[in-house]
């Protein structure tokens, strides 16, 4: 057994240094298509075997709301099938709770939206600060009443008959872009949707493969009411967003190797790989396939001579949202250092990612300026061992789990069983990659 992990109470664990990384593994389906075939399945009409959905608490979450409103959930050996309500929810006698997860009470929003009754979500202690106004001014422009509590959850949805809009996204949210379309999917007449930048389109995606048409002219996307989804059998892709932390395990050591099978690489999700090759990785890819509109593939990585710095900005800032916490952990081992801008939104994700990310890496001795939108991070650091606080948010527990490889001493991460809400394996495979 290796020595990497104690768990001295439920709730910490310490990584100790690793002097290498190496291995194979085929990860979790991913979170965010999971969260969509959970949603859509449950709305269509017949039962849909979903393979490989991700193990992570959050499209439980899903799966527990659908549940509520009247779909019927069953696991079967690695599948899970889930018999839809035809397009019409039952009336849940009981709040839909989204425990963490901000994409079950936003997308769900937008699919109740035009349901006829009054549907009232709520969440832990973490979502009900997020903000959820951003899918409020939308769904009222269709026609649906939603009640906040200062903007944030319990949140009720008034459902009822609603009218196409065009909407211009404000902010990159593929949250709110698929709250519009769940709502538009049922709306009289036709929705558009244009998004500044292009956020992740699982959406489109598992929209399409339900049986739904949708276009995409001149970058706006339109889909027409009324139509009806059919069951399908999927597998969900391995999740590029918890490939990351791997993904910059295998950068922080010249001899790694790492493969990953299955891996979703979906372009909206895939700018993770062009800062691997830019830091310094080899990537090369073996396989790729394309299934619902998802692609997924085997890839092979390996750090190349030196760790290089990175300058994050503008749209990639917006698509690599949810791997920053990860790239920023590594940071101080480059040689250029990391400068990160336009990422406003890390403040308002399950924890402030900007100010936790900031206050861990100076836990373990690094030097490092916050910023509004982002933070400057120099490179050539040496790093000890420090007690993070996980604020309870998964990424920033596996993120500073992955720094702790490289750091002097032992490092303790304090609530790491927040990993759970998108990969609870990860502290088994960590223990099984990291040579000792
Ligand atoms: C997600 C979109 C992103 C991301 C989240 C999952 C999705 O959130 O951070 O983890 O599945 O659509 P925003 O839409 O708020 O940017």
């Amino acid at each position: 057994m290796s020595s990497l992990l104690h768990s001295s109470n439920s709730s910490t664990v310490i990584v100790s240094p690793a002097r290498g990384f190496r291995g194979s593994v085929t990860l979790p389906g991913d979170k965010s298509i999971s969260h969509r075939y959970a949603m859509l399945a449950g709305f269509a009409a017949g039962t849909s075997r979903l393979t490989n959905f991700s193990t992570g608490a959050d499209p439980h979450s899903s799966l527990g709301c659908m549940r509520a409103m009247g779909a019927r959930i069953e696991t079967v050996g690695k599948t899970i099938e889930v018999t839809g309500t035809g397009g019409r929810l039952h009336h849940p006698n009981r709040d839909l709770d989204c425990g963490n997860s901000g994409s079950t009470m936003r997308m769900l929003a937008g699919l109740v939206a035009a349901q006829k009754g009054s549907f009232r979500f709520v969440g832990d202690e973490s979502l009900t600060v997020r903000p959820m106004e951003r899918i409020r001014k939308p769904l009222e422009q269709m026609g649906a009443k939603i009640e906040l509590t200062d903007g944030h959850a319990p949140m009720v949805v008034h459902g009822g008959e609603l009218t196409g809009i065009d909407f211009e996204t404000p902010i990159a949210s593929a949250q709110v872009k698929t709250a519009v379309l769940f709502a538009g999917l049922q709306a009289r007449g036709v929705t558009s949707i244009a998004e500044r930048v292009r956020t992740r389109d699982h959406s489109e995606h598992a929209l399409r493969a339900f049986g739904a048409t949708l276009e995409r002219q001149n970058g706006r996307l339109s889909i027409a009411g009324g139509q009806k989804l059919t069951a399908i059998d999927a597998t969900v892709p391995g999740d590029m967003s918890s490939a990351a932390f791997f993904l910059c395990a295998a950068l922080l050591f010249e001899d790694s190797n790492l493969v990953l099978d299955a891996l979703g690489m979906n372009p909206t999700r895939a700018a993770m790989l062009d800062v691997i090759s830019a830091m310094g990785g080899t990537i090369k890819v073996l396989d790729v396939q394309e299934t619902h509109g998802e692609m997924a593939g085997t890839i092979q990585v390996n750090r190349g001579r030196a760790l290089l710095g990175i300058d994050i900005a503008g749209e990639q800032a917006a698509q690599l949202i949810d791997e920053l916490p990860v790239i920023a952990a590594i940071a101080p081992y480059t040689q250029g250092g990391v400068r990160i801008r336009d990422a406003r939104e890390l403040r308002v994700k399950e924890s402030d990612r900007i100010a936790l990310v900031v206050k861990n890496l100076r836990a373990m001795g690094a030097e490092v300026a916050e910023l509004e939108d982002g933070m400057d991070i120099p490179g050539g650091q040496r790093l000890r061992g420090g007690v993070i606080d996980s604020g309870l948010d998964h990424r920033i527990a596996m993120a500073f789990s992955i720094a702790a490889l490289r750091a002097e001493g032992e490092t303790e991460i304090r609530g790491a069983e927040a990993a759970s809400i998108s990969f609870p394996e990860f502290f088994v495979w960590l223990n099984e990659l990291a040579l000792r």
